[in-house]
């Protein structure tokens, strides 16, 4: 099973703003060695959640149908990423979410979006969370949350017998340490981290506009941080296959 990591899009209203994600996707749709990847898209899918945009993402995603997996970032929620609207939250999932076939929504719930992929040899299941924070006051928004409810149903979902044996691969949009940054940090990162320790394979984010890779941390194989959006020409390829998990950098232009 074979998966590419994509953060922070950042798809605008206006098509001569979105030369370069749409050309990158393009290439990977048409590139015959990745026609099999599912894509997870680690949030800031649009750059501020306006209408237009959202048309632009769904019409760039969607050939992507059945094999791409997504969670909501703060710039989706929100203008600059730091004014939370319900309207603009409602529209990720009415305009994305749902029409992408997620197997669930993130606006104003707290349950985390689940599906489990098949092949041979493996199961895997893909945990989405919406970091975002519903507030009005801008710097808690930027810094997102986890939140007690969302990680009661991660616990759970991770000590269900019925996930025991799958690989699992948690995703979500805020880096979950980055402390000491008013602006950007997760607030209940720690938290997170201690619920996912030893407990899941795979963690991807992204937020940060870094790539960057951890391997054997916090209990977990690899920790993956992507940065896609202007002008980044790689991503991760993460290949799994027996139960073992490669990860590799490939060029996605
Ligand atoms: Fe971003
Ligand atoms: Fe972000």
């Amino acid at each position: 099973m074979k998966f590419i990591h994509l953060s922070d899009l950042h798809f605008h209203s206006f098509d001569s703003d979105n030369k370069g994600i749409v050309r990158r996707l393009e290439y990977i749709r048409q590139n015959p060695n990745y026609s099999s990847h599912n894509l997870i898209i680690t949030g800031d899918i649009v750059d501020d959640g306006h209408e237009r945009q959202y048309v632009n993402a769904y019409e760039a995603l969607q050939p992507f149908l059945g094999r791409v997996f997504i969670c909501p970032g703060n710039h989706d929620f929100g203008a600059a990423g730091n004014f939370f609207s319900k309207e603009r939250a409602e529209r990720f999932d009415a305009m994305l979410a749902k029409p992408l076939q997620q197997g669930g929504t993130f606006t104003g719930d707290s349950t985390p979006v689940v599906n489990i992929l098949r092949d041979v040899h493996d199961t895997v299941m893909l945990i989405g969370l919406d970091t975002n924070l519903e507030t009005d006051h801008p710097f808690d928004f930027a810094c997102g949350e986890v939140g007690e409810s969302q990680l009661g149903f991660l616990k759970t979902i991770l000590a269900s017998p019925a996930s025991a044996g799958m690989l699992k691969i948690v995703f979500f949009h805020h880096h979950p340490f980055m402390h000491k940054n008013p602006f950007m940090e997760l607030k209940d990162g720690r938290q997170l981290m201690r619920t996912l320790y030893g407990r899941v394979d795979m963690v991807l984010f992204g937020h940060k506009h870094v790539a960057d890779k951890w391997e054997n941390l916090n209990g977990i194989k690899y920790v993956l941080a992507a940065n896609n959006t202007y002008g980044n020409d790689f991503a991760q390829e993460i290949v799994i296959a027996q139960g073992q998990i490669t990860v590799t950098p490939i060029p996605i232009i």
